[in-house]
């Protein structure tokens, strides 16, 4: 075992979890290869110290090695970009019954890493798809992880508030899929919310008013005009605004089905 590694490791007192993933992101390499070195560069063994001393301020992991997960993407994210949650890839398979060859022109709203974009990009291959986002920081790595996975024909990425592209009105009556996880936090929950998520993620992307409801509201009222006949607005939400949606888009919507994640709670929301 290596010594000096060891010694980090207790000093720091992290998970046996963390700190091996920390170890093996820093080395590209799999953990007992790492652990049977004998000598290891010493550029490396202080990033792992500065890694580690900035865990213990509860910096999230993701901003410090810069990578994010979603599926199976391993995705660039930089301080201040929503971190890609394991729930929302639930939204990907709510998704997978879709007539592929039917689905011509989708937008997502609020594309944060990219992770939904390019998700949907190799999912459905044969679409348009249309990112918008009101953080520059956001499509700045949105559009690195588009490029990572050569999606840059096929996803073309806004600074944009919701659906204000330029030249937007030529999508009038045509996405095939309007999809978001959008803010969709309250201002009671948003308070509570722990140190790591407050103080290190973007309020924009988690804050959506009083209710929570200011984005999504907006999404089904503006939305509407972008649909096209057959089209579909998939979003993420909170387990207490079904009813809430359900009185507010009533006389705009026929269709309302809300849909639980695996913890069994109320999550996403199909709505045409
Ligand atoms: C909860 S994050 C979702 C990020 C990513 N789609 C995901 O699922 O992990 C919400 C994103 O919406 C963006 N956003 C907030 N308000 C917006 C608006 N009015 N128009 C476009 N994007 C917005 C935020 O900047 C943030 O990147």
């Amino acid at each position: 075992m290596n010594k000096e590694l060891l010694l980090i490791k207790k000093r720091y007192n992290l998970k046996e979890e963390e700190f091996n993933f920390i170890i093996s992101s820093v080395f590209d390499k799999k953990i007992y290869q790492i652990y049977l070195s004998e000598k290891l560069p010493k550029n490396k063994i202080k990033k792992i110290i500065n890694i580690c001393k900035k865990r213990k301020d509860e910096i999230p992991l993701p901003y410090l090695l810069k990578k994010s997960y979603f599926l199976d993407l391993e995705l660039f994210i930089e301080k201040g970009v929503f971190i890609p949650r394991a729930e929302t890839e639930l939204m990907i398979s709510l998704l997978e019954d879709f007539n592929k060859r039917k689905i011509k022109y989708i937008i997502d709203i609020g594309v944060g890493t990219g992770n939904l974009t390019i998700a949907l990009g190799k999912m459905f291959k044969e679409a348009l798809i249309i990112g918008t986002d009101i953080s520059k920081r956001a499509l700045r790595v949105a559009k690195k992880n588009v490029e990572k996975y050569s999606l840059t024909n096929q996803i073309k990425l806004y600074y944009a508030d919701l659906f204000y592209f330029p030249n937007y009105q030529e999508y009038f009556n045509k996405f095939d899929l309007i999809v978001s996880n959008p803010p969709y936090i309250n201002k009671k929950d948003y308070e509570k919310l722990p140190k790591a998520v407050k103080d290190y993620e973007d309020k924009r992307a988690l804050y959506g008013g009083e209710d929570g409801l200011l984005i999504i509201k907006r999404i089904l009222k503006e939305g509407k005009k972008f649909l096209s006949k057959n089209g579909k607005i998939i979003l993420e939400i909170d387990s207490h605004h079904p009813i809430k949606i359900y009185e507010y888009a009533k006389e705009l919507y026929t269709s309302f089905i809300f849909i639980n994640s695996l913890t069994k709670k109320i999550r996403f929301a199909i709505i045409s």
